[in-house]
C-alpha cells in the first residue's frame, strides 16, 4: 500500500481554512482517497488539552519559548497518535495547521525567527514535511472583521495586537515565495465559492495529476 499524502492548510485568523479544508477533503474523497482530517494544536485528547491551555485567554501571556514548546509538545502527541499512523495506512491527511503556523506566528509573529522551529521540527518530526501547503491569505483588517461578524469571543491569538498579526501574514507570503513548489498561496478575500475552487484546483495540480478540469 502506498503512503498518504500531508496537506496542510494554513493562515491568519479569519481567513476562512474552515471552509477551505471541507473543499479539500471532498475533492480527494471525490477521487476516491481515503482521508483523515486533524487539527493543530490539538488532533489527540492530550493534544486537545494542551489547545485548550494555548487559546484560552485566562491564560495570560506565555515566554514566547514556552508557547513554541507546548505547539511541539502537542504536534509530537498528534504526529505520534494521528498523523504517521493514518500515512502509512495509506491515508491522505488533511491538518488545519502545521509547522507553518509556529513559523509564522512563534518565529516571525513573537520574534523567535526561524532557527527554533527549524530545531524542534528536526526533532519532533524529522521525516515529514507537507506534501502541500495552502495558505490562504487575507488582510488582517478583513480577517479580524469576519471574527467579529461571527459575534465569538476572541481567543488569545485572535485578541492579539494588529501589528502581532501582521507580522504572521508578512512571515507565511514570505515562506511560501521561498517555496513555491510546495506552498500554493490562495486569495482568501474572494467570495466563499472562488476560494473553494482556487483550493480544488491547487490540490488537483499537485496531487492529482490527470484530474484537473474532471468534474
Ligand atoms: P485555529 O486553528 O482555530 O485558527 O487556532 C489555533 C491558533 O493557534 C491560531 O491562532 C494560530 C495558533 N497557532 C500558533 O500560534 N502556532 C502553531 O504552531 C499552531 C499550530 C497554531
Amino acid at each position: 500500500m502506498s503512503r498518504g499524502r500531508l496537506i496542510t492548510l494554513e493562515g491568519g485568523e479569519g481567513a476562512g481554512k474552515t471552509t477551505a479544508i471541507d473543499a479539500v477533503v471532498r475533492c480527494l474523497e471525490g477521487h476516491g482517497r481515503s482521508v483523515h482530517r486533524t487539527r493543530e494544536p490539538g488532533g489527540t485528547p492530550a493534544a486537545e488539552k494542551i489547545r485548550g491551555l494555548l487559546l484560552d485567554p485566562a491564560t495570560g501571556a506565555l515566554d514566547p519559548l514556552t508557547e513554541l514548546l507546548l505547539m511541539f509538545a502537542a504536534r509530537r502527541e498528534n504526529v505520534v497518535g494521528s498523523i504517521e499512523p493514518a500515512l502509512a495506512a495509506g491515508q491522505d491527511v488533511v491538518c488545519d495547521r502545521f509547522t507553518e503556523a509556529s513559523h509564522a506566528y512563534q518565529g516571525g509573529g513573537r520574534g523567535l525567527g526561524p532557527a527554533p522551529v527549524e530545531a524542534l521540527g528536526g526533532l519532533v518530526h524529522p521525516d515529514l514535511e507537507p506534501d502541500l501547503v495552502l495558505v490562504l491569505d487575507v488582510p488582517v483588517e478583513v480577517g479580524l472583521a469576519r471574527i467579529r461578524k461571527r459575534g465569538d469571543a476572541p481567543d488569545r491569538f485572535e485578541g492579539d495586537r494588529v501589528d502581532f498579526l501582521e507580522r504572521v501574514r508578512r512571515t507565511y507570503l514570505e515562506r511560501a515565495a521561498a517555496r513555491p513548489d510546495r506552498f500554493v498561496v490562495i486569495d482568501a478575500s474572494q467570495a466563499p465559492d472562488a476560494v473553494r475552487g482556487a483550493v480544488v484546483r491547487a490540490v488537483e495540480k499537485a496531487l492529482l495529476p490527470g484530474a484537473e478540469g474532471a468534474p
